[in-house]
């Protein structure tokens, strides 16, 4: 089976935007940009809480201006009235991933209002949009990040985890969230890391007051559910002025019965391809494991993540739906680069079962050894996909092998959770 990208943003995920002026003020482009950061968008769901958010920086803001911030995050998800096209959010997704450098709008309506000009795709939003309106959500965009582009913002890896099934009443066993400075150059300076829901899913960070680069730290997650069914919460990486600069999800399902555990055997939380060829593949095989003594039913094993295409996870078990008490099922990982470029990705994994520890892939594509025969280039890195990771070095992914290995023997002796 081929690795298919879960976008986080769910249908406001992965568009392209159009780059033509829509005929009329017809049925927008749901359609998308040709995007020059990440991917992603967060999902809708959690648009009402980001405004929120917003809101509560906004208030914490010093009231210099009179423009309405809170107003501006409504306007961006939706235009004013019911006009039947879509709003910024449509091809920008959530402003915090800077999608076509959407955050520079916070310098203010006025740099809005010549982008709408400028930028043809975008023409159509003034007749619905008044100056007023601009500013708001150039005022709304400065409370999303204030200064930052992407790159220097802290990278978690995972941006979803899901815990899989818990009994109600019982915690399940910590997972963790690594958070990132992938800059050569330059710390990030972290307030905290918090959780939407502290009750049911605690987070704990380890981060230090700034994170040196090509530093990170790790966010202990539990999931404690309270009641049957599946449950939410949203992490929020906070600036020290209190700015979410990233944010993630956590996911688990609430259940009368404590499930089988699902198992990697070897246990494994992070698959190395270390450096492989452009044009090449390379293949880790593992096993899951279902040690309990009732069927587990199997809905997704994939490889996700904004490089998830690079990274495919193929399994029989995926097939037919199921791994009996006892068995394993075969799982073979494989790696292929399309650019001499770093590549990282995760697993998700969807069962009724309690989930397995976090499985993460990393590579290093490298040039392949010149050829006798010159043969073209490999073609550039996909704009979509450009995350500015040829920065990181190799040594960089060593260290982080280093500080997985580290971090897995130090989580052992480590104590069960807060509370
Ligand atoms: C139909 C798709 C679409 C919609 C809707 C849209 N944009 Fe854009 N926007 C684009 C594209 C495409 C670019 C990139 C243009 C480029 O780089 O050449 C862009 C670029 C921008 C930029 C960067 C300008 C710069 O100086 O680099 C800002 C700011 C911006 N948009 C703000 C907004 C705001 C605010 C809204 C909502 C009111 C919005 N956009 C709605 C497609 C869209």
């Amino acid at each position: 089976m081929v690795g298919v990208v879960r976008q986080a943003g769910g249908p406001l995920g992965r568009h392209a935007c159009v780059t033509g002026r829509p005929k009329t003020a017809g049925p927008l482009p749901d359609s998308p940009i040709d995007v020059k950061s990440t991917p992603w968008a967060l999902p809708r769901a959690l648009a009402g809480a980001l405004i929120a958010s917003a809101a509560l920086v906004a208030l914490l803001a010093p009231a210099a201006h009179a423009q309405d911030a809170t107003r501006g995050a409504a306007l961006y998800r939706a235009l004013p009235g019911s006009p039947g096209v879509g709003s910024c959010i449509s091809c920008h997704g959530e402003p915090v991933n800077n999608r076509n450098s959407v955050l520079r709008g916070a310098a203010g309506g006025t740099l809005i209002s010549r982008t709408i000009a400028a930028v043809s795709a975008m023409g159509y939003l003034r007749q619905f949009l008044s100056d007023a309106d601009l500013a708001d959500i150039a005022a709304y965009l400065g409370t999303v990040v204030p200064t930052a582009a992407l790159e220097t913002l802290p990278e978690p890896w995972p941006t979803v985890d899901d815990f899989g099934v818990q009994a109600v009443g019982t915690q399940a066993a910590e997972r963790w969230i690594l958070i990132r400075n992938l800059q050569p150059r330059g710390d990030i300076a972290i307030g905290g890391v918090v959780s939407t829901d502290p009750m049911v899913f605690p987070v704990q960070h380890e981060c230090p007051l700034t994170l040196p680069p090509l530093g990170q730290c790790r966010v202990r997650t539990w999931f404690r559910p309270a009641t049957a069914g599946p449950a939410e919460a949203r992490f929020d990486i906070v600036a020290p002025g209190g700015q979410v600069l990233r944010s993630g999800r956590l996911l688990g399902t609430g259940a009368a019965l404590q499930p089988p555990t699902l198992a990697w055997l070897p246990a494994t939380e992070l698959i190395d391809f270390a450096r492989v060829e452009v044009g090449r593949s390379a293949e880790v095989r593992l096993q899951l494991h279902n040690p309990g003594s009732t069927a587990v039913s199997l809905q997704r094993l994939r490889s996700t993540g904004p490089q998830a295409l690079r990274f495919a996870v193929a399994a029989d078990c995926v097939a037919s739906g199921r791994i009996e008490p006892g068995a394993r099922c075969d799982v073979t990982v494989t790696h292929t680069p399309r650019s001499a470029e770093r590549a990282e990705s995760w697993v998700e994994l969807g069962s009724d079962a309690a989930n397995a520890p976090l499985l993460r892939m990393q590579a290093i594509g490298v040039a392949p050894a010149a050829p006798a025969d010159p043969s073209p280039a490999p073609p550039a890195e996909t704009p979509e996909e450009d995350r500015g990771g040829g920065a990181i070095s190799a040594a960089f992914a060593l260290g982080l092998v280093l500080a997985v290995v580290a971090l897995r023997r130090g989580g052992r002796k480590k104590r069960p959770g807060p509370g």
